[in-house]
């Protein structure tokens, strides 16, 4: 079939469509309706339907692939490997799942996860799908605040952490974050279960603290069968930045997210039973959710989970593990592949990479340069794919299992099936013609695997995403694109103030937030500013109480380190910005609205765009002025 015919059945018939991808997973109690959109924007799908996300990961592989690799948690920082089975993941998933009904974790109950790259942060995620618990994973390079804030969100009974993650040789401690966390948070957990990896000392809280590998040595023979989930219930939440200081939970099901990343795996990236998937991102984003954890295991894949940078202890170490373990699908972002270029390629030609069939590239925008360079260099093709947390699979891409439609040079590719996708005018509401500016957008349903609403805010979902248009309600990706003349798509960057640095999603808003605790600022503006291997960085202009403070350059950058130590300290050096600019005034609308797009341009070096409603023009050429000292 070519992939024009598959996209529109799956646009004109999504019924039929998605009855027939249903069956690439095992359902206990077949579904009465495929999809439900009684109550748009919301969709239901697989309505009465029961299953698993654990079992179809892990349980279902038992039968004809137990000795097979399931997960391979390699660390570069503590030098260790360990490859587990899938009858091995079982028994470990089913362990952490009886310590976690021991501490009294409920079907729907939150279990706030804060770990590093390690094995047991899978098994915790496994082990709350198996028993119906809904998993919220926190990622690791998150501070005390924004922990706070999605534990007061998520109200998790059980926090699953560890002392300690590891990165670039240096121990980066997770336990006394997660306990001014919870000093600061409203919501009490009532127990927190630890990993000790012996990186750190932990203090532990009595009562509330409990020790996983003592536990564990009391469940070794647990076996905790399936929680059977109608396919409409939570599987996860998963925070994400907006346009507000608040990050707003995305929440999943489980029948749809099963299907879509069995069917993604499937079609787009092409993963077959016993190969291994490497996915370099980390469990705290949507891509370790979906890509390290959930996708390769559901397609009876082996994982990789890999704590590490991708230069240590050399460039070559991504390569080795492809070789070693005979990786055929492997999934990164641009800033990683941007970072390796600086290295002697040599290093990547040590290694026998025959086995590796294609390179999926997500999260931010791929330059020309760095797709040509990595192609050349690998020899194999180069996916880039574009979606979001919201989405949970890609929305644009090649579905190279359906046909291998070419790929197109800076562009994340045509829209996949399931995905009505439009390029919107803002403010006319009408659809764009080819190669015309305007805002991504969705029509509904969104397909199986999409956000179902915003955790306890169905309210918050509608007016957020599906209210952006005057005449037809559509899905907002908030992302501007165009649509070229034979349907591939171009994405030209956030139409909120969402910044992606280095493939990571971080609110202006929040570090704003965060930089005006600081007791001597007094007003300030974040933007993002292009940077060439990040992609983004976060640059901050801040008005202080008393100027007279940063009178020097010397007292200035004094109190810029103070400023990105608070940041560092609340949200996580993640968040921090790269400069920290004090002025004496910021552009403004005579309304008081902030001028972030202008402040933006002249970062960048580009004309500012339209100013007739600023109220004084001179605080352009301050931000101007403060850029080049
Ligand atoms: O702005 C788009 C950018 O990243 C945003 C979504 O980030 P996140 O929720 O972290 O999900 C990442 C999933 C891979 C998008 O709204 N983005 C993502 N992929 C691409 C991209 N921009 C350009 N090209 C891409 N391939």
């Amino acid at each position: 079939m070519s992939y024009a015919a598959f996209y529109q059945e799956s646009i004109q018939h999504p019924d039929t469509f998605w009855d027939g991808e249903a069956k690439l997973i095992d359902w206990h109690t077949p579904y009465t309706q495929v999809l439900d959109q009684s109550r748009p924007p919301f969709a239901k799908w697989y309505v009465g339907g029961e299953t698993n996300l654990c079992y179809n990961a892990v349980d279902r592989w038992l039968p004809t692939q137990a000795d097979k690799p399931a997960l391979i948690a390699i660390s570069t920082e503590t030098n260790t490997e360990k490859t587990y089975s899938f009858a091995e993941l079982h028994l470990e998933v089913q362990r952490m799942a009886a310590i976690m009904l021991d501490l009294g974790v409920k079907q729907g109950d939150r279990v706030l996860i804060y770990m590093p790259m390690v094995a047991e942060a899978a098994f915790a995620m496994l082990a709350c799908a198996r028993i119906g618990a809904v998993h919220s994973v926190v990622f690791g390079g998150f501070a005390s605040k924004s922990l706070a804030t999605r534990i007061d969100d998520a109200k998790p009974v059980l926090v699953v952490s560890a002392d300690a993650g590891m990165r670039g040789g240096k121990a980066v401690p997770y336990k006394p974050l997660l306990d001014e966390a919870i000093a600061l948070s409203a919501h009490k957990p009532e127990k927190v279960l630890l990993v000790n990896r012996a990186l750190d000392t932990m203090q532990f809280v009595a009562g509330r603290d409990v020790d996983y590998a003592a536990l564990r040595e009391q469940h070794l023979d647990a076996q905790v069968p399936v929680t059977w989930l109608e396919s409409n219930a939570i599987s996860y939440i998963l925070y994400t930045s907006g346009t507000t200081g608040n990050p707003k939970g995305v929440q999943r099901d489980v029948g749809g997210y099963a299907v879509a990343l069995a069917s993604s795996m499937k079609h787009i990236f092409c993963g077959n039973p016993g190969e291994t998937y490497f996915a370099t991102s980390d469990i705290g984003w949507v891509v370790g959710h979906s890509y390290i954890v959930y996708g390769p295991l559901i397609a009876g894949m082996a994982t990789i989970m890999y704590e590490g940078t991708p230069i240590r202890p050399d460039a070559g170490v991504w390569w080795s593990i492809v070789e070693k373990y005979k990786v055929t699908r492997m999934f990164s972002a641009p800033t990683a592949i941007r970072v390796l270029k600086k290295h002697p390629p040599e290093l990547m030609k040590k290694y026998d990479l025959s086995s590796l069939k294609a390179l999926y590239l997500a999260g931010e925008p791929l330059d020309e340069t760095t797709s040509s360079w990595i192609a050349s260099e690998l020899g194999v093709p180069i996916i880039d794919n574009y979606w979001q947390t919201e989405t949970g699979w890609p929305i644009m891409s090649i579905a190279r299992g359906i046909e291998d439609k070419a790929t197109r040079l800076g562009s994340p590719g045509i829209a996949m099936y399931g995905y009505n996708v439009s390029i919107i005018n803002e403010a006319t509401g009408a659809e764009c013609a080819p190669n015309e500016k305007g805002v991504v957008a969705i029509r509904g349903p969104l397909p199986p695997g999409c956000m179902q609403t915003v955790y306890g805010d169905d309210q918050r979902f509608v007016q957020t995403y599906w209210s952006n248009f005057a005449h037809e309600q559509l899905y907002s990706t908030f992302d501007w694109g165009i649509k070229d003349a034979d349907g591939y798509y171009f994405i030209l960057g956030r139409t909120d103030d969402v910044i992606n640095v280095a493939g990571h999603r971080l609110g202006t808003r929040e570090i704003e937030e965060s930089i005006s605790s600081h007791p001597q600022i007094s007003e300030v503006a974040v933007v993002g500013v292009e940077d060439k291997l990040k992609g983004q960085v976060a640059v901050a202009f801040a008005i202080l109480k008393h100027p007279e403070l940063a009178a020097t350059p010397e007292a200035a950058k004094i109190l810029e380190a103070e400023v990105m130590a608070v940041v560092d300290k609340q949200l996580g050096a993640v968040a921090r910005p790269s400069r920290v600019h004090f002025v004496p005034m910021l552009p403004k609308t005579r309304s008081g609205k902030l001028l972030r797009r202008a402040i933006q341009a002249i970062c960048e070096g580009r004309d500012a765009g339209d100013l007739t409603t600023i109220e004084d023009p001179t605080s352009l050429q301050q931000i101007k002025a403060a850029l080049v000292v």
